[in-house]
């Protein structure tokens, strides 16, 4: 629809058949594997928020065989292309996609508490206001069991300091919107995390300055 701003900010190709594709999705589904295969539990119950064109839930599930793997996004179109991945699925582990916004206090289909294994999110949290990272880590907290692990793949900050690479990405996200922008690991998301009851459990450098985090939901109660 024309009047709808973008939710991507590459474009993505389309098959016949309503999957579409996108050339980051491509390059990085490979990198993303190799860290979450040894980190994973399996079998695992597996939640996407923001899937998008849905290419890494169909490839990652297939390429691991423990990981039930639930969609989910916010908007019309990557649902659409959702559906056409999970149509296409031919493991029986790839479920939804369940419409979905991260910013809300409530998840829907997705409020089962404590039997997500893992929640993964993929270059959503900087192409979002603050609320998407708020509220995704507040669903982690909420519905991550004991133990479970919120994922986070992306650019971000560390401390005030960013790769160069990263802080002109920030710049032309404010441009676009004010309200996007490269979250700081230590400075803003992990406050949040600590409050949800996640602490940060491990971290991998990623190709072109993004990261791979992995959040873990502590067994006890969080303080206030
Ligand atoms: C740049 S795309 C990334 C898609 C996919 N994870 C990937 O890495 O290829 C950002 C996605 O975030 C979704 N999104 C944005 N705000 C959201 C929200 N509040 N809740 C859920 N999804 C959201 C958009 O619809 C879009 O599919």
């Amino acid at each position: 629809m024309a009047d709808r701003p973008p939710v991507a900010l590459e474009d993505r190709g389309e098959s016949g058949d309503g999957r579409r594709y996108s050339p980051s999705a491509a390059r990085n589904r490979e990198p993303i594997l190799r860290v979450l295969k040894p980190r994973l539990p399996q079998p695992a119950r597996l939640l996407e928020i923001a899937s998008g064109t849905g290419e890494h839930g169909a490839f990652l599930s297939a390429e691991m065989e423990g990981i039930d793997w639930t969609y989910s996004d916010i908007d019309e179109d990557s649902l659409a292309s959702q559906r056409a991945w999970q149509a296409m699925d031919k493991t029986g582990r790839l479920r939804g996609p369940l419409t979905l916004d991260a910013s809300a206090d409530e998840w829907g289909e997705a409020e089962l508490a404590g039997e997500w294994d893992a929640i993964f999110s993929a270059n959503m949290i900087h192409i979002a206001p603050l609320a998407a990272a708020e509220g995704l880590i507040a669903g982690a907290g909420r519905l991550l069991r004991p133990g479970g692990l919120l994922i986070l793949y992306g650019p971000f900050a560390r401390g005030g300091e960013i790769a160069p690479s990263n802080a002109a990405f920030d710049q032309s996200l404010k441009a676009r919107n004010p309200s996007w922008g490269v979250r700081d690991l230590d400075s803003e998301l992990r406050p949040i995390a600590h409050k949800a009851g996640l602490e940060l459990h491990d971290l991998v450098d990623m190709p072109a300055n993004n990261l791979t985090v992995f959040f873990r939901k502590t067994v006890q109660e969080p303080d206030d």
